[in-house]
């Protein structure tokens, strides 16, 4: 069942040489209970995807034409007020760098007390308690004693962990999750992923994982986009996907995948993503790509359904 819908999104930037876009028709569903990874390399409009979904944007960027529908309404028409409910308590952010979501003048049980006091039916007893067991969900060591501390005293795993339960206490139906672990070490890492997916089994919570690692990606995601340069370049099912990869892009995306290259070295993938500001005739990965014939990809491929469920935006496919 499709909770969220974004439909034929796109967002361009107000800059002193004029108005760019960023994201190009742009169209993704999560369904409940599940993960959708979103990769891509950086710059290619991943976090103004998310950020597009709770509405909070940069100034200078404006919505030109889309839609995201959650509960049969259109976030993008939703009041200030309306937009307030549905960030507080229906869709969390779990941001790259900890420290843009936690307040460093309050405590974390102040902070877990913001949210779950939203329900007034609990004494003042009850709260504490929630406030322990969200904590306990994450597995952050000796809860009791971490609601009077300060987000400096603890690590950047442990901060995450306390932004998780702050979307578990607003019982988000929806986790944005953007690069939630790029911060962190690896095995840190592991941990955190390993606790978003309990999450998602045991609330039935929908996740947009945001990423550049396939290797998460093959492990955690039930469904997969890949971006490049503002679009959505290939989108299936998570073993359709790894199976039968279809874009150029997604291939080198692979190939660039430890697992997959005999040496055992990261690959990476030649040339760079054309920025905001650059005209591509045609296909925007057609410079990089080794399939690029001429004479097909000067026209803007458009996302296309190759085979039951996986899509594809490539001439060559
Ligand atoms: N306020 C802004 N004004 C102009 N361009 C912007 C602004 N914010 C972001 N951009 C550009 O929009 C594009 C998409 O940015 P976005 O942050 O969504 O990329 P991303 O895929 O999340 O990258 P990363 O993996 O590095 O986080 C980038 O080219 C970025 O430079
Ligand atoms: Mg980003």
């Amino acid at each position: 069942m499709k909770l969220l819908d974004i439909k034929n999104l796109n967002l361009s930037f107000k800059m002193e040489n004029g108005v760019f876009p960023a994201l190009y028709d742009v169209s993704l569903s999560l369904n409940k209970g599940e993960i959708h990874a979103l990769v891509g390399e950086s710059g290619c409009g991943k976090t103004m995807t998310a950020m597009s979904i709770i509405k909070l944007l940069p100034k200078n960027a404006i919505i030109t034409s889309g839609e995201i529908i959650y509960n049969d309404t259109d976030i993008l028409k939703s009041s200030d007020k309306e937009l307030r409910n549905i960030r507080g308590s229906k869709i969390a952010l779990i941001p790259q760098d900890p420290m843009t979501s936690l307040n460093p003048l309050y405590t974390i049980g102040n902070q877990l007390l913001e949210i779950i006091e939203k329900d007034k039916s609990l004494t003042k007893e009850e709260m504490r308690e929630k406030c322990i067991e969200v904590l306990e969900l994450v597995k952050l060591p000796d809860p009791k004693n971490k609601l009077d501390i300060y987000p400096h005293e603890l690590s950047g795993g442990m901060k995450q962990r306390v932004i998780i339960a702050m979307a578990l206490a607003s019982k988000a139906e929806i986790i944005i999750a953007d690069e939630p672990t790029t911060a962190l070490d690896v095995t840190i890492q592991a941990q955190i992923m390993k606790l978003l997916n309990e999450i998602k089994k045991e609330f039935n919570t929908s996740i947009l994982l945001i990423t550049h690692d396939l290797g998460l990606v093959g492990e955690y995601a039930d469904e997969i986009s890949v971006m490049y340069s503002g679009r959505i370049v290939e989108n299936a099912r998570k073993d359709e996907f790894f199976n039968n990869t279809l874009h150029p892009y997604s291939k080198a995306l692979m190939g660039a995948l430890p697992a997959n290259t005999n040496d055992k070295i990261l690959k990476t993938i030649d040339g760079q993503p054309p920025n905001l500001q650059e005209e591509i005739i045609g296909c925007r990965f057609s410079p990089r790509c080794e399939d690029c014939d001429i004479t097909v990809c000067q026209e803007l491929p458009c996302l296309k359904e190759k085979t039951p469920n996986h899509f594809v935006s490539c001439h060559k496919v």
